[in-house]
């Protein structure tokens, strides 16, 4: 449901986010990045705004992360999220990009992307060709779904913060 994102009220959990990594909630309307992810990766990647990055806590280290994430109220799937300036492609600003796990049809700009973030898989590295990119972000796909077979990542699939669209953290 395109829109629907400026509608939630939820906070941020302040005080853990502040202290510590994870689990990190995060919440915003999907932007428009290079649209390079899905033309020359095959891997569309859904951008957060710019104010979703800049909350992001300094303890947070440019790199690839893995987690849970749901667009508008829709189900949720496990996600890979890339943090930083993609070295392979020298950005200035520094970006949340995420891979939601799931063949999607069509792009979902405008929606509403939640996401939990509950872990560290690699640092961002500038690669010598696309293809070890691609190598690379299929690899951090395959370890993802592993990792998040494990009962104490796999229960905040079914967090509250996901099933309730006016949760205050
Ligand atoms: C799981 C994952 C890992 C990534 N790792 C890297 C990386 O190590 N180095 C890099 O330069 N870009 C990395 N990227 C970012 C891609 O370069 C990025 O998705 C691509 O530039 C498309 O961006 P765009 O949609 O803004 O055009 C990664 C992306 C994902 C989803």
């Amino acid at each position: 449901m395109p829109g629907s994102c400026d509608d939630l009220v939820v906070e941020f959990l302040k005080d853990s986010n502040n202290s510590m990594k994870f689990p990190y909630f995060a919440t915003g309307c999907v932007v428009k990045g290079f649209g390079r992810g899905s033309k020359q990766l095959g891997i569309p990647t859904a951008n957060y705004p710019e104010d979703v990055v800049d909350k992001l806590p300094s303890a947070f280290d440019n790199g690839v992360y893995y987690g849970w994430a749901q667009v508008d109220d829709g189900p949720v799937y496990k996600m890979v999220m890339s943090i930083g300036n993609n070295p392979y492609y020298n950005n200035e600003k520094k970006t949340m990009e995420t891979y939601v796990i799931n063949e999607f049809e069509n792009d979902f700009y405008g929606s509403n992307l939640k996401t939990i973030m509950l872990g560290h898989l690699r640092p961002m590295t500038s690669f010598k060709n696309l293809d070890e990119l691609i190598t690379a972000i299929k690899k951090d796909i395959a370890d993802a779904k592993e990792l998040l077979e494990k009962p104490e990542e796999n229960m905040y699939k079914s967090h509250q913060f996901f099933n309730n669209p006016n949760v205050k953290l």
